[in-house]
């Protein structure tokens, strides 16, 4: 069976690369490289010993998408690729929707015109907006606050209208709550370009030395050290809950929405703190304000998938800083020489 994934070099898309090509599926990966290096999937390659295919391509070259659909006989696809920093959607709302909505449009087109017919989302926790209240289910009241956040919500909608249309058309999304830590080789990982946007990614920034101090936003919120609590899960663990996906697709669900998270919420502290324990030393942090647009807490409801796809996580917080270091710390500049 093969997967076309789109994405594929980028930081979730390669560790699902290795998690399919060793469930036994065969791997076509379309990635512009926007956000990522091919070196990524060099290493899949190397990790793996075994091949996959790659197209240099964007998803908004119709022509292109044509020749892979005409070319690789796609059984399902895994969606990926996208622009997903929310600040900078927040800057510049048409490049987010035109790349995420126009490449997405395009990508449906060609699987309607090659009869391919199904479909794994990589939505985001970000749907839910403030939640009401912890543990978040999947049923929950959805609300979006910028634009990336929006092509996400949009895309969810036109997925389930792309199947209403097409009863055999099926699609999982899959709703990631704060995927951190690396395959453990420490040879693939988070390569985020310029001042990292995301928490793990500065902290292992600051621990390399690249970077002073990390910035606390907040601790007056209402959480028990008063710092933000999310629910950070081992991107290997997120990576096998696309398998599992795949795997559901088999029995035609239609539409299905599953929370991939560990069900625990971990603060900012507690994140520094397990972080120094991985990296044998002290961090330097100070407490600045509030980020705008951010929550106080937020981790999920999985039974969901635990039940339907047989999907737990795995890996601890302890796993995830010891994989992240070792990541950043084997590639102090990312797939930079
Ligand atoms: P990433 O930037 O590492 O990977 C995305 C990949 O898509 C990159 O390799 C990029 O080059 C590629 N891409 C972007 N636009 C493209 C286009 N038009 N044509 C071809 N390739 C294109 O990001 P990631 O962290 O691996 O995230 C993967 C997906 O998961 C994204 O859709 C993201 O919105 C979603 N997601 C990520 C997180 C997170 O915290 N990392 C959380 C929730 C959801
Ligand atoms: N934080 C800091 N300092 C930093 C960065 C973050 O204190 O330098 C705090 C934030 O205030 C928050 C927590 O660390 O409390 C996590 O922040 P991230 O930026 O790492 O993650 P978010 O939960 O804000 O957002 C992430 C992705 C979104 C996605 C969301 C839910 O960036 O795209 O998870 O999946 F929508």
């Amino acid at each position: 069976m093969s997967i076309l994934v789109t994405g594929g070099a980028g930081y979730i898309g390669s560790h699902t690369c290795i998690e399919l090509l060793e469930a036994g599926y065969q791997v076509v990966v379309v990635d512009n490289l926007c956000n990522s290096s091919k070196k990524s999937l060099e290493r899949v390659q190397e990790i793996t010993g075994k091949e996959l295919t790659f197209y240099q391509d964007d998803l908004l070259d119709s022509e292109a998408l044509d020749a892979i659909f005409q070319r690789e006989s796609i059984d399902a696809v895994i969606h990926f690729a996208g622009l997903k920093a929310v600040g900078e959607s927040v800057q510049k709302p048409l490049e987010y929707y035109h790349n995420n909505l126009t490449g997405t449009f395009i990508l449906l087109e060609k699987m309607k015109k090659y009869q391919v017919k199904n479909f794994v989302f990589s939505s985001s926790a970000t749907v839910y907006g403030s939640p009401k209240s912890v543990p978040i289910r999947e049923d929950f009241p959805l609300h979006v606050t910028n634009p990336y956040g929006r092509t996400k919500l949009i895309l969810e909608e036109v997925l389930t209208d792309v199947h209403t249309a097409d009863p055999a058309f099926n699609v999982i999304l899959l709703r990631y709550f704060n995927p951190i830590g690396a395959h453990r080789s420490g040879r693939i990982g988070e390569n985020p370009k310029g001042i990292p946007n995301n928490l793990l990614p500065y902290i292992t920034q600051v621990a390399i030395g690249k970077l002073p101090k990390i910035n606390v936003f907040g601790d007056d919120y209402d959480t028990p050290d008063g710092t933000g609590v999310r629910d950070y899960i081992h991107v290997v663990d997120l990576a096998k809950g696309h398998v599992k996906a795949i795997e559901k697709l088999k029995e035609n669900p239609g539409v299905e929405i599953y929370n991939l998270g560990t069900g625990i919420g971990y603060s900012v502290l507690d994140i520094i703190h397990n972080f120094e324990k991985a990296c044998g030393r002290k961090l330097p942090y100070e407490v600045t304000a509030r980020r705008p647009g951010d929550i106080a807490e937020c981790y999920a409801d999985c039974s969901k998938a635990k039940k339907e796809l047989g999907w737990e996580a795995q890996y601890t917080l302890k796993d995830m800083c010891e994989d992240s270091w070792r990541w950043q710390k084997n590639n102090p500049n990312g797939y930079e020489d």
